[in-house]
């Protein structure tokens, strides 16, 4: 199939080059002049294990292209809206000015027979009124909304082999204008389709709702284990083996139990806000405020850890601070809403001085806090460090080998942000170490 992919960010690079892979003819599209470019150059635009690959296969085949110029979207049948939906600053709702200008931009492309596919996260009612945008304007195109789960670190895998299908179509699949889209999107996906990925059909507001629920459940179990991680923390219980053990129940299942810095990145901060914004238009402030308690737990964790080594380094004015980890989460250089940032943000305005390395976001970071001391390698971060920090984790800081990096800092103090230490072996080696919600 012809496809055009409409933003090329986090979501729509991945998009376009995994339809490339699948054997359809793509053009992805964005504004932004420096992320085509390095698209071209057959490098994703940002850190995404396995993209490079992807897009340098895809674009020998010659099935992908990419351009700044949306005119480029006419020979396609099928329309990829991709772009982001930010928090909009000063409130909780959803920033829609890109998905309207997408879909207004589309317009004098649209052809009978078209179909317009949104991809971005949007408060339920959004695909409904963009419907009645493509139907005024009378080429005959229609609109389906299929919404994304991909997992930032895992983007090509989950955006090949997802959980699910959900396609939100015109009245469901009962309808004529349903059905026809169903197809299309079928079509598109067959190959993951044939292993027997599950595929609900459904309506409009229900596959928006699908997404941002499946989002609101995900932080909330983060934030469930983070509120009993301080309820260990008042009684000297482990949050880690307290996770194990209720994870063994197969109803609640271990994943996404992991305590510790909590939840960030482009999704759920901003996904829960939006969430309960467009819950207080539909008059259903009591039925989402339990979001207001998870987004609450989820910024006490970041104070915590600042409480935690100001309590080992005694005064933070003055105290040098070896940041391991500026990324949301490992496998990323996305720093967006990162907690680690945040905290390093709250150390600096407490006097202290931070030198932070990551392994991929070193630049990112600098981008958003201007004047951020980084370092080339986590050795140089912690080196003559007073305590040193563990926010993101990365596999290569669950390997230090804590008798070396007891040797280079210069008080043995160490703050386990993300519960990914082995303590004892650390404090074998002469450290005192934090986690959260651990005695
Ligand atoms: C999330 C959803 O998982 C994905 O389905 C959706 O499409 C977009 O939002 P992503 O933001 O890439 O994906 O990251 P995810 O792996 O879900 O992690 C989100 C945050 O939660 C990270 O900051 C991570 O560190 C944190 N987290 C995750 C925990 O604190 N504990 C856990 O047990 C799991």
């Amino acid at each position: 199939m012809r496809i055009s992919v409409i933003g090329c960010g986090y979501l729509g690079a991945v998009h376009a080059a995994c339809m490339a892979e699948l054997g359809h003819d793509v053009v992805g599209i964005d504004v932004d002049e420096r992320k085509i470019a390095e698209l071209q150059a057959g490098r994703g635009p940002f850190f995404e294990p396995g993209l490079p690959e992807v897009l340098t296969r895809a674009q020998a085949t010659g099935r992908l292209r990419f351009s700044t110029d949306l005119a480029d979207a006419r020979d396609a049948t099928v329309h990829f809206v991709a772009v982001g939906t930010p928090q909009t600053k000063g409130s909780f709702n959803a920033d829609l000015t890109y998905v309207n200008a997408a879909v207004d931009g589309l317009l004098p492309h649209l052809k009978s027979g078209d179909l317009v596919v949104g991809k971005s996260t949007v408060p339920v009612g959004t695909a409904a009124r963009l419907a009645g945008v493509i139907e005024a304007a009378g080429s005959g195109a229609t609109l389906a909304w299929n919404p994304e789960f991909l997992r930032e670190g895992f983007a090509v895998k989950d955006t090949l082999t997802p959980d699910r299908f959900v396609y939100g179509v015109s009245g469901g699949e009962q309808t004529d204008e349903g059905a026809k889209a169903a197809a299309i999107l079928d079509e598109i996906y067959a190959k993951a389709l044939a292993t027997g990925t599950p595929r609900i059909v459904t309506d409009y507001a229900t596959a928006e709702l699908v997404k941002v629920s499946a989002n609101a459940f995900l932080a909330t179990k983060i934030s469930f284990i983070n509120a009993m991680a301080e309820v260990a923390e008042a009684t000297g219980a482990d949050v880690t083996q307290l996770a194990d053990a209720i994870g063994h129940d197969a109803r609640i299942g271990r994943k996404f139990l992991n305590a510790g810095l909590g939840f960030g990145g482009g999704c759920l901060p901003k996904d829960i806000r939006a969430f309960r914004a467009r819950g207080d238009e539909l008059g259903l402030t009591d039925t989402l405020s339990f979001l207001g308690e998870v987004d609450a737990i989820n910024l006490r964790r970041r104070e915590r850890v600042v409480t935690l080594t100001r309590e080992l380094v005694g005064d933070l004015q003055g105290a040098t601070i070896g940041v391991l980890g500026l990324a949301f989460k490992p496998n990323s250089d996305d720093v967006r809403d990162s907690p680690a940032l945040d905290v390093v943000q709250k150390l600096q305005a407490a006097g202290a001085t931070v030198v932070a390395f990551d392994p991929e976001a070193n630049e990112t970071a600098q981008r958003s806090v201007p004047g951020l001391t980084t370092a080339a390698s986590a050795a140089e971060a912690y080196s003559g460090a007073d305590a040193v920090l563990v926010l993101t984790e990365w596999q290569e800081f669950r390997d230090l080998d804590p008798a070396t990096v007891a040797a280079a800092v210069n008080h043995k103090r160490v703050v386990d942000g993300r519960n990914c230490l082995d303590a004892a072996a650390w404090r074998a080696a002469g450290f005192e170490v934090r986690g959260l919600g651990r005695p």
